[in-house]
């Protein structure tokens, strides 16, 4: 665990935009945004931003060996301690952008779940599109999209438009409850029925 912590640590101190976070989420955390991970069947479940993998660990731990896990991550290091971690677990070194690309690729139609480490707050408003373009591209009709924001950083801008370009792309979207065993707190975000044209609109 403190190797985790100071893999991730380095890592944020390299590219802080883009690991977005100073520590691993926690076990509560990241059983909070594997909620929708169905307990039957062999659901496709995408994890985006694995980093060290606490949501990883919680995902496979929900799938018990059912449906198919794919974890992406940018950051080669981080993806490479993944692979240690998890052997046999599909780990793609690659940017969530590309994301309906890397399905097809695999065969795979859609994703009944994308569980998202991103840190949304830390992109550009056009960033932010790009990513939830492709997030929206690659969910299935009845597919759930869970992401988090940590507390502190909730009022300002750029988790606010976070927030609205979320609502105006999902038609429902509920926050959970904050968890406090987080360092940051954080809390999660469930989206689920994306609004119809909401991937058109954005590109637009
Ligand atoms: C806030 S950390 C979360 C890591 C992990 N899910 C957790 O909760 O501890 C964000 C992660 O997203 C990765 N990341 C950032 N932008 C990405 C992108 N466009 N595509 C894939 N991964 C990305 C970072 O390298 C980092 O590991």
């Amino acid at each position: 665990m403190a190797n985790q912590s100071a893999l991730f640590l380095g890592e944020f101190l390299k590219s802080p935009a883009v690991v977005g976070a100073i520590a691993p989420s926690s076990r509560r955390l990241s059983s909070a945004v594997a909620v929708p991970i169905p307990e039957r069947g062999d659901p496709v479940v995408v994890e985006l931003g694995a980093g060290t993998g606490p949501f990883t660990e919680e995902i496979q731990r929900r799938l018990g060996g059912r449906g198919r896990h794919i974890a992406l991550e940018i950051n080669p290091r981080l993806a490479d301690h993944l692979r240690v971690r998890h052997p046999g677990l599909e780990v793609l070194v690659a940017d969530a952008a590309g994301l309906p690309q890397l399905l097809a690729e695999r065969g795979l139609a859609a994703a009944d779940v994308i569980v998202s480490g991103l840190p949304w707050a830390a992109f550009t408003p056009a960033r932010q599109a790009v990513l939830l373009r492709a997030v929206v591209d690659s969910l299935a009709p009845h597919g759930a999209f869970t992401t988090f924001s940590y507390v502190h950083a909730r009022m300002l801008g750029p988790a606010v438009r976070f927030r609205r370009t979320l609502a105006r792309t999902f038609e429902e979207v509920v926050p959970g409850r904050t968890v406090w065993r987080n360092l940051p707190p954080a809390f999660v975000f469930h989206a689920r029925r994306a609004r119809v044209g909401a991937a058109k609109d954005r590109a637009n």
